[in-house]
């Protein structure tokens, strides 16, 4: 079955002199369970794209639908809900909070969804990501490859039905990239949960099933 549906989707920001056209008339599905790679130069649109799809950047023109629902034809609030219960967002930039510590960063989306925390899972997580004895810390004091581990813990908690990850294992060694790799192919092959992943990293990309490549907004 498909889960996601993108048709004619452009994206374009600023006008003028400034206007710059990030997603340009892309189309193409994703059927449940794939695993994706997005590969393509800086500035191609990877991140756009994904933040459209994960119904965080309307797009100027086009549908994403997931199923059969057109997301940006949805009510704020059933939106705000798919967002929080089905989509796990692995964000280039962390998105952290600073505020709070690893644990509570991580466990965010239960909290905003106001259900109750597994706290097995929570422990499970934080183990298998290997940030258990970082539980406390706050975000400015874990290394970047730590803070890119708890946004992977945080889109992993609410065990989402698709995973969108944007440079995932961008700030990471080769032995941790590898780790999460194997983690998220674990999350595919095991829980069925469709997997969009951008990479920079071709042996990375080869990992996926099958390997979308950008090019000026364009899928080529
Ligand atoms: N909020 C914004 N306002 C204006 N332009 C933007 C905005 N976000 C992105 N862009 C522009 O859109 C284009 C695509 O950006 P995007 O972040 O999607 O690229 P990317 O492929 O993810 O690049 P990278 O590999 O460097 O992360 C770029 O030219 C960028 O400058
Ligand atoms: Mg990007």
């Amino acid at each position: 079955m498909k889960i996601i549906k993108v048709e004619n989707l452009s994206k374009i920001y600023g006008k003028n002199e400034a206007k710059v056209i990030a997603l340009n008339h892309i189309s193409f599905e994703i059927e449940e369970g794939e695993f994706i790679a997005i590969i393509g130069p800086s500035g191609s649109g990877k991140s756009t794209l994904l933040h459209t799809i994960a119904g965080l950047e309307k797009p100027t023109e086009g549908k994403v639908f997931f199923y059969d629902k057109n997301i940006y034809e949805m009510k704020k609030k059933e939106l705000t809900i798919l967002r929080r219960r089905k989509i796990g967002i692995i964000y280039q930039f962390y998105n952290l909070i600073p505020t709070l510590n690893v644990q509570e960063n991580i466990t965010l989306p239960i909290e905003l969804d106001k259900k109750k925390v597994d706290r097995k899972r929570l422990e499970e997580i934080m183990k298998f990501l290997n940030i258990e004895n970082r539980k406390t810390h706050l975000p400015n004091e874990l290394s970047g490859g730590q803070q890119q581990k708890v946004a992977i813990g945080r889109a992993l908690i609410i065990n989402p039905t698709i995973i969108l990850a944007d440079e995932p294992t961008g700030n990471l060694d080769s032995k941790s990239s590898n780790e999460i790799i194997q983690l998220l192919k674990k999350a595919n092959q095991e829980y069925k949960q469709t997997i969009i992943m951008i990479t920079h990293n071709m042996e990375i990309a080869k990992e996926a099933n099958r390997i979308i490549k950008m090019e000026d907004g364009k899928i080529v």
